[in-house]
């Protein structure tokens, strides 16, 4: 981070403005780092290291404590994402019941790299930790629906539907 510059006019100006309007409503700034955050991700899509350093110096914490935060929530993302985030659960239950090969083939099937974006831009594929729904192992999850008992069968019908709507 120490070697990244802050360079604000990369940034969404007109983005920028709503954030700071955020901010601005906001009583203690200082102390509300995760709501700050979490209007970054809504407002931009991803928090990228300018817009992390952007923020440190608006509520005044520290750049490393904010690329912590940042890092340890997988809700938060650093890197531009797909217009649909498909989150594959690696935790122990989701991975003994084969979420290793499910994620290979989701891979496989958008031609694309972990965290990257796919060509259509439609689609980012990510690993998480346990989502807390292990009874349904293993789990995908496309934003905000959850996939259950997920089979590498499955995986083709998921990606066309998110497709289909574009
Ligand atoms: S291990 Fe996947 S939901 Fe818990």
């Amino acid at each position: 981070m120490s070697n990244v510059n802050l360079n604000i006019s990369e940034l969404d100006q007109s983005l920028l403005v709503k954030l700071d309007q955020y901010i601005a409503s906001l009583e203690d700034p200082n102390n509300s780092l995760i709501n700050v955050l979490h209007k970054a991700q809504q407002i931009f899509g991803y928090i990228p290291h300018n817009l992390q350093l952007y923020i440190s110096r608006k509520v005044g914490v520290s750049a490393a404590r904010v690329n912590g935060v940042v890092s340890f929530y997988s809700y938060f993302t650093e890197k531009k994402t797909g217009k649909n985030v498909v989150s594959v659960c690696m935790g122990t239950a989701c991975y003994v019941k084969g979420a290793g090969d499910i994620l290979k083939e989701l891979l496989k099937q958008l031609n694309v790299e972990k965290n990257d974006v796919s060509e259509d831009t439609l689609f980012t594929v990510k690993d998480v930790r346990c989502i807390g729904a292990c009874g349904l192992a293993p789990v995908v999850t496309v934003g905000e629906k959850v996939y259950g008992h997920v089979t590498k069968d499955m995986v083709k019908d998921i990606i066309n539907t998110y497709k289909e709507r574009g």
